[in-house]
C-alpha cells in the first residue's frame, strides 16, 4: 500500500467516525516562540487542546508536515527523518480512551483498512509514577480487543508520555502501537518499546489529561483530549515489507536521481545517500513554506541541512550544483499533496543561490588549506621538520575566517595523510564563543548575529534593559539568554512571575530615560574580580584573574561583555517592549525593538 493510499484511507476512516478533515498547517508555527518548526500534528492545535473551541468541531483529522531536528545525527539509519508526515486524529473534549483505542485497532487490523494481522502487533501503556497513575484503563481496552497480556508492556514516562510540545502545555500518558519487523514470528513475550530493530513504533494515542505548568506541575485539564500521531513514512515502509523508509516510493525516485548524478551506487554509500535525500527533502519543504537559508532561526536550520547534503554529495563524487535537481524531484513527488510547493521556480532559485555561495566558500577554503600544506612542506625542506597534524588553531582559522567546515578540513587532511587536532579545534571554538560575539554556528546558544548598526544599537539597549530589570524587579533578574537580530532583541532572565503592566512601563521608561540622557559608553579591560568589585553585572563565570571587558553606559549600566556597543545612547531611538512571556520554568522572555523616529 502506497503512502498516498494510506493517507487517503486514514482521512476517510476518521471522516466516517465523525471527524472533520483539516488542512496541514505550515511548518513554521504561528505565535509560538518555543520551537522553530511544527514538530507534531497536535502542535498547531494547542489552543484548542486547552479549551478554545475549534471552528470545525470536536473531532478532527489531518496529515501534518513536521520537522524534528533533535535526531539529526541519527539520520542515515533506517528510520530517522528530519521531515516527515504525521497522520493524526483528535478529540477535543469529546471521546476518550475507549473510542481512541478501538478505532486505532480497527484501522490497523480491519481488512477494509490496513489489514495488519493482530499477531504482528504489540502495545505499550504508561506504567505510572508520582505525577500520574498507571494506565490500567488503556491496558484493559487492548485486552478486550484481543491483545494478549504478554503483548502489553508497561513503560515509564520516558517512553509512554507525550508532551508538552514546548516547555509548558497539554500532555498526558500515551499508548503506543508497534509492528513486528523482525525475522520469523514475534517472540512470546514482547519487548516492544525496547527493541527498535524488531519492533517499529507506528502509532501513538496520547490521552491529554494534564497541563504542565511553568513550575513543573501537572494540573488536570478541564477538558480531556485525544491526540494521536502515526508516522506516514514508517507505516508505508512496514506495510510494504521494506526494511527502510528510503526503499518506499516516497524516497526511491530521489535516491535514483542521486545515483544518476553521482554515478555511484546507493548500496555502497547508504548513509550519504540517505542524508542527502532526507536533508534536501526537508529543505525543499521548508522552502515551500517560505524559508530562505540564512544565519538565523529556521533559515539557519535550512542552511545547515543544505550544506550537510552538499558535503555528503562531495563524498559520493558530486561536484556540480545539484541540490536544485533534487528539490525539483521532491516538488514533483509532493506538490499534489502540498500545493504550496507549486512556486517551483522561486524554490529552485533559492537552492541554486545558496549552493553557489557555499561552493565558493568551499573552494576558497581549499585554497587556504593548500597554502597550509605548502607551509608544512616548506618547514620540512628548510628545517627538516615533518608536520603530521593540523593544529586546532589552524583548523579554527579555516573555519572562522574562511567558513570552511571542520568536517571538510578533516576530509582534506585525510587525503594528505594528516590528522586534525579536533580537541584543539573544539577548544578554540569554545574560547571564541566565550570571548566574542556569537557566530552563525552558535545560533542556538544565542547572541548577536552580525555587527550591523541595528544589532549594535539593540545590543546596547539590551544592557539598559538588563539594568532596568534589576532596578524594577530586583537583582535576581539575571540574564539567562540573549538573541539579537537586526529587527529585535530577545532577552531571557530569571523571574518567577509574569511582569505587570506597571513593571513593563517602568522598565521601558528607565531605558528611554537613559536614551534621552545621551549617556556615553566606555569600555575598560580588567580582571573578573575588579569587575565584580566595581559592581558590574556579569553573565559568565570568568576564571580567577581572567581579563574581561567591561562596558559602562555612564550613570545607567555596567556589565561584563565582549561588545560591540554604540558610542552614546542618544542614537538608539525609542525603546519599546513588544512581548513579555514565559520562556521556561522560572525564566521570562522579553522581545523589544528600537523605533527610529526621524
Ligand atoms: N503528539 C503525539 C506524537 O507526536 C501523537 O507522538
Amino acid at each position: 500500500m502506497q503512502a498516498k493510499e494510506i493517507r487517503q484511507k486514514y482521512l476517510e476512516f476518521f471522516k466516517e467516525k465523525g471527524h472533520a478533515v483539516i488542512p496541514s498547517a505550515p511548518l513554521l508555527p504561528e505565535n509560538d516562540p518555543t520551537v522553530l518548526f511544527t514538530t507534531a500534528g497536535m502542535h498547531p492545535l494547542v489552543p484548542y487542546l486547552l479549551g478554545e473551541p475549534h471552528p470545525e468541531g470536536k473531532r478532527l483529522v489531518d496529515h501534518q508536515k513536521c520537522i524534528r531536528t533533535g535526531d539529526i545525527d541519527e539520520v542515515g539509519d533506517n528510520t530517522h527523518l528530519t521531515f516527515f508526515e504525521m497522520l493524526g486524529n483528535w478529540s477535543l473534549g469529546d471521546y476518550f480512551k475507549k473510542e481512541a483505542i478501538e478505532w486505532s485497532f480497527e484501522f490497523l487490523t480491519s481488512e477494509k483498512w490496513l489489514g495488519i494481522s493482530i499477531e504482528k502487533l504489540a502495545v505499550t501503556v504508561f506504567k505510572g509514577d508520582d505525577d500520574a497513575p498507571v494506565d490500567e484503563e488503556a491496558a484493559q481496552i487492548w485486552k478486550n480487543l484481543g491483545i494478549p497480556d504478554h503483548k502489553i508492556a508497561y513503560l515509564p514516562k520516558s517512553e509512554n508520555w507525550w508532551g508538552p510540545a514546548g516547555v509548558t502545555g497539554p500532555c498526558g500518558p500515551d499508548t503506543e502501537m508497534f509492528y513486528w519487523v523482525g525475522e520469523g514470528e514475534p517472540p512470546e513475550s514482547s519487548n516492544a518499546g525496547n527493541d527498535e530493530s524488531n519492533w517499529v513504533e507506528i502509532w501513538n494515542d496520547v490521552f491529554m489529561q494534564y497541563n504542565k505548568t511553568e513550575d513543573g506541575k501537572f494540573n488536570p485539564l478541564k477538558q480531556t483530549n485525544v491526540d494521536t500521531g502515526m508516522g506516514l513514512e514508517r507505516v508505508a515502509a512496514v506495510l510494504q515489507g521494506k526494511k527502510t523508509v528510503y526503499e518506499t516510493e516516497l524516497f526511491e525516485p530521489i535516491i535514483e536521481k542521486i545515483e544518476s548524478l553521482s554515478h555511484s551506487e546507493y548500496s555502497d554509500n547508504l548513509s550519504s545517500f540517505r542524508i542527502i535525500a532526507d536533508h534536501l527533502r526537508a529543505a525543499t519543504m521548508m522552502a515551500g513554506d517560505g524559508v530562505k537559508p540564512s544565519n538565523v532561526d529556521q533559515g539557519y536550520v535550512m542552511r545547515r541541512l543544505m550544506r550537510r547534503a552538499i558535503r555528503h554529495g562531495k563524498n559520493i563524487g558530486i561536484e556540480e550544483n545539484f541540490t536544485h535537481v533534487i528539490a525539483k524531484k521532491v516538488i514533483h513527488l509532493m506538490s499534489d499533496t502540498y500545493p504550496e510547493l507549486k512556486h517551483e521556480e522561486e524554490i529552485l532559485k533559492t537552492f541554486q543561490i545558496e549552493e553557489e555561495q557555499f561552493r565558493k566558500t568551499i573552494n576558497h577554503g581549499i585554497k587556504e588549506f593548500e597554502k597550509l600544506l605548502a607551509g608544512f612542506q616548506m618547514a620540512f625542506e628548510k628545517a627538516g621538520k615533518k608536520i603530521t597534524e593540523i593544529s586546532g588553531k589552524q583548523a579554527f582559522k579555516l573555519y572562522d575566517t574562511y567558513g570552511f567546515p571542520i568536517e571538510m578540513t578533516t576530509e582534506e587532511a585525510e587525503k594528505h595523510n594528516l590528522t586534525v587536532d579536533r580537541e584543539g579545534f573544539d577548544k578554540a571554538f569554545e574560547e571564541h564563543q566565550e570571548k566574542s560575539r556569537a557566530g552563525a554556528e552558535e545560533k542556538f546558544k544565542g547572541g548577536l548575529q552580525d555587527n550591523s548598526e541595528a544589532t549594535t544599537a539593540l545590543h546596547t539597549a539590551t544592557h539598559l534593559l538588563h539594568s532596568a530589570l534589576h532596578k524594577v524587579l530586583g537583582n535576581h533578574a539575571n540574564q539567562k539568554g540573549s538573541n539579537i537580530t537586526a529587527e529585535r532583541l530577545r532577552f531571557d532572565f530569571t523571574h518567577p512571575d509574569k511582569m505587570t503592566p506597571e513593571q513593563l512601563e517602568e522598565v521601558e521608561k528607565f531605558v528611554n530615560d537613559a536614551i534621552t540622557d545621551d549617556a556615553k559608553i566606555t569600555c575598560e579591560t580588567m580582571t573578573v574580580e575588579e569587575a565584580k568589585e566595581q559592581g558590574a553585572m556579569g553573565l559568565f563565570e570568568g576564571k580567577y584573574g581572567e581579563k574581561v571587558k567591561v562596558y559602562t553606559v555612564e550613570g545607567w549600566s555596567k556589565e561584563i561583555c565582549g561588545g560591540p556597543h554604540v558610542e552614546h545612547t542618544g542614537i538608539l531611538g525609542k525603546f519599546k517592549i513588544k512581548k513579555e512571556q514565559s520562556s521556561s520554568a522560572g525564566i521570562r522572555r522579553i522581545k523589544a525593538v528600537l523605533i527610529n523616529e526621524q
